[in-house]
């Protein structure tokens, strides 16, 4: 017997290349949130799937069952500041605005109250699984651990480690104290024992880590099994920052470190050369694309087709605060958009980055609704909003492309994770 049988028509992108249209499916989830079976509606085995489920749920005509999306890259503290700040720079940016507040979260009360805003609300755009840079502070990155747990957001959450050209007012105090937290803070979150929330390793990024610290944090994940996550090639500033520092790149130093690992993730990666794309799939890393974020700190544009054609995984981001727009939905229709200067992806493709893609880099078995899939699932409503689908003139194909860039969480009725409705705006 399943605990719960969802009913409806599923759209998701398993390739880059073609959307997958279910039409009027059951599918049933077990217990511990993992999909059994996904059979057609009135066939025998759709009666018996439905019949012997604890629960069933049945998607209205105008409502399309997805699965959700996987935000690769979040600066968890910059939340107050979403929406502000882009009038400068990466480099006086980081300095001026986001290190003054991230250095707020020394006080826990203070950052249980914004995690405590910020993880339902992601819920409520879709974002099923969340991947954090959380501060240096060990307490308030248990603190937004917890606050996964209690909200049942899958996520992986990292305490930053930073020693070298930082405030001294925020940062680790030597490279052996960032180590030693870091190891805490990972011991910390597996201490929770959530199948959901888990650590990850987050050297914030090469120019502001000594070689000592990187090393370190290198020997750390080995140690540990710990994922990865950093800065990578982002900005003209920060690529050539890198290059001077040992003449040659990001990716080369992060593989020198131990950082280039199976899952780690790379944010951005806009100047990333051609000898650093085989090091990295032969890693087994990956990118976070982040298209909002790129257009203010870039100075470039991600060429997502040639990373793809270089068999490198790729996922989509957010970046907020340094993208201000807290839907990873729609950072999909920005991904199409800032495409359009390089090579063209479509909805499909941009859909398949923002589910199957970042589960893929993180090796997580969610992203597409098939057996022993888990049901990380959203309903989107096309009847109400700017969202509109047209009997007559919109076919599944337009409806989807629809979704992708227009829904907002008004439209986002219900959101699952492992089984388990954490949001949405059905009452
Ligand atoms: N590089 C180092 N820190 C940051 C950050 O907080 N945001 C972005 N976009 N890039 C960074
Ligand atoms: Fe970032």
């Amino acid at each position: 017997m399943s605990s719960l049988a969802v009913v409806g028509t599923v759209y998701q992108a398993p390739t880059a290349e073609a959307l997958e249209v279910l039409p009027d499916v059951v599918v049933s989830v077990d217990a511990v949130g993992s999909i059994t079976s996904v059979v057609p509606a009135g066939s025998p085995e759709g009666d018996v799937a439905v019949a012997s489920a604890a629960q069933v749920h049945r998607l209205s005509p105008s409502q399309r069952l997805l699965p959700g999306l996987v935000d690769l890259h979040i600066h968890a503290p910059q939340w107050p500041q979403l929406g502000t700040g882009l009038d400068l720079p990466l480099e006086r940016w980081l300095f001026e605005y986001t290190f003054p507040l991230e250095a707020r979260y020394a006080d826990l009360g203070f950052a249980r109250e914004v995690w405590a805003h910020m993880v339902p609300t992601l819920l409520a755009h879709g974002t099923t699984t969340a991947v954090y840079f959380a501060t240096v502070h060990e307490p308030a990155t248990s603190a937004l651990a917890e606050q996964c747990v209690r909200s049942g957001q899958r996520a992986f959450v990292g305490r930053v480690a930073m020693d070298l050209d930082v405030p001294d007012w925020y940062c680790d105090a030597s490279a052996a104290e960032g180590v030693a937290a870091s190891r805490r803070s990972v011991d910390d979150i597996r201490a929770l024992g959530s199948p959901l929330v888990q650590p990850i390793i987050t050297p914030r990024f090469v120019p502001a880590c000594s070689d000592e610290l990187l090393r370190g944090l290198g020997q750390l994940a080995a140690e540990t099994g710990a994922l990865v996550q950093t800065h990578c090639s982002e900005s003209v500033w920060e690529h050539g920052a890198v290059l001077e520092r040992y003449g040659h790149s990001d990716t080369t130093a992060l593989s020198t470190m131990g950082l280039l690992r199976e899952g780690t993730v790379l944010a951005h990666g806009n100047h990333l050369g051609s000898d650093d794309l085989p090091l990295i799939r032969a890693a087994g890393a990956g990118v976070a694309h982040c298209p909002l974020s790129n257009t203010y700190f870039a100075n470039g544009v991600f060429p997502t087709r040639r990373v793809l054609d270089a068999g490198v995984r790729v996922g989509l981001g957010t970046d907020i605060a340094g993208g201000a727009e807290p839907g990873l939905l729609h950072q999909c229709a920005l991904a199409i958009d800032v495409s359009r200067s390089v090579a063209d992806i479509d909805a499909v493709t941009a859909f398949h980055l923002g589910t199957v893609g970042g589960a893929g880099v993180l090796g997580l078995p969610v992203g597409v609704l098939a057996p022993g899939f888990q049901f990380d699932a959203i309903v989107v409503d096309t009847a109400g909003s700017a969202l509109r689908a047209w009997d007559g003139i919109d076919d599944h194909a337009r409806v989807f492309e629809k979704i992708v860039r227009l829904a907002r969480p008004v439209d986002v009725v219900d959101v699952w994770v492992a089984g388990t409705r954490v949001a949405g705006t059905r009452q």
